[in-house]
């Protein structure tokens, strides 16, 4: 397809006559942080989302964000410019598995962490993300017996922080599950002065050796305040664009992927493309759809969620 010379000024105007917002996650690619409206966590982006008073939503994250966007907003136009872009950890959670699991707790109440299809959310109670989690679930009944789902690393820490059995779905992510104890150990050893911050998706063995647990927003802002110079960091790497823009004199070392070629990039994620994303807005498409039950469904959770974090 014929691309324009200037991306940035053709998505600028697109964004102008559209009367879009792009939303883009902090693992997209610099560029895309660079042109979105909006960057942040799975957290901000679903507040955004609600807000928004575009007529257009181009979702710059996966395809989980966006069916979000559109649950939220029916009546919106959401791009997402690569339908393909999944999660591992959503498709960890296929729903008539997950439809027997709760069958066979039936007096449990279903917190799920927003990575999760539309179908899942419809089968829950309660959505969370990284940074509400533990915040949503300490206001839950102490005796009220609760599933989480579907990632067993952040229902593990959601364990310890609130001193809770949660009866937990077994998904988890690639990427954060890449990290591994002992390369972090050995960099700790290289980088006596760093700080080692990491998301709670990663495996327990890894968040053990945290000084700072978070989820990327939160990590975020904890690079910033804190009087480190130096910083280890256990997310995917797009978040270590902000951490430098916003502390350019601090040392940023992204913690390696313990695979072949030390990757911890999100393959989902980086499908999205400025190039893709110029092509979304222009020809209005790909965008979300989905069918109106599972949408009013799912809806009701994630409303929950956003009146519990306040
Ligand atoms: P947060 O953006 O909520 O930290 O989640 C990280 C993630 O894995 C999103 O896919
Ligand atoms: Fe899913 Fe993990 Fe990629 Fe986030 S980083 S989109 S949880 S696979």
């Amino acid at each position: 397809p014929f691309l324009p010379y200037d991306l940035f000024a053709a998505i600028n105007d697109l964004k102008r006559s559209l009367n879009a917002v792009i939303l883009a996650h902090y693992y997209q690619d610099p560029e895309i942080q660079d042109i979105a409206d909006y960057i942040g966590d799975s957290l901000g982006l679903s507040q955004q989302a609600a807000g928004t008073k575009a007529d257009v939503i181009v979702f710059a994250g996966v395809h989980f964000m966006a069916e979000t966007a559109k649950i939220l907003n029916p009546d919106k136009l959401v791009l997402l410019p690569d339908l393909e872009a999944g999660c591992s950890l959503a498709d960890s959670c296929p729903p008539e598995e997950f439809a027997k699991f709760k069958a066979a707790h039936p007096d449990h109440l279903v917190v799920s962490y927003i990575n999760c299809s539309a179908e899942i959310k419809a089968m829950s109670d309660i959505i969370c993300t990284s940074s509400n989690a533990v915040k949503i679930v300490s206001q839950i009944p102490r005796d009220q017996p609760i599933i989480f789902a579907p990632d067993r690393n952040l229902g593990r820490y959601v364990m310890e922080q609130t001193g809770r059995e949660l009866v937990l779905w077994q998904g988890s992510c690639i990427v954060h599950e890449t990290f591994s104890e002992k390369k972090i150990a050995q960099l700790l050893i290289e980088h006596p002065e760093a700080e080692f911050i990491a998301h709670p998706e990663c495996e327990p063995s890894v968040l053990r050796h945290a000084n700072y647990i978070g989820s990327t927003t939160a990590l975020l802002s904890y690079s910033q305040k804190s009087s480190s110079q130096a910083f280890i960091v256990a997310t995917e790497p797009g978040i270590i664009h902000q951490m430098r823009k916003e502390a350019p004199s601090k040392h940023f070392i992204p913690a390696p992927g313990n695979n072949s070629c030390a990757c911890n990039e999100c393959p989902h994620m980086r499908l999205n493309t400025l190039e893709k994303l110029y092509l979304a807005m222009k020809n209005q498409t790909p965008s979300l759809t989905l069918p109106e039950d599972i949408r009013v469904a799912a809806l009701r959770p994630i409303s929950r969620m956003l009146e519990m974090s306040g």
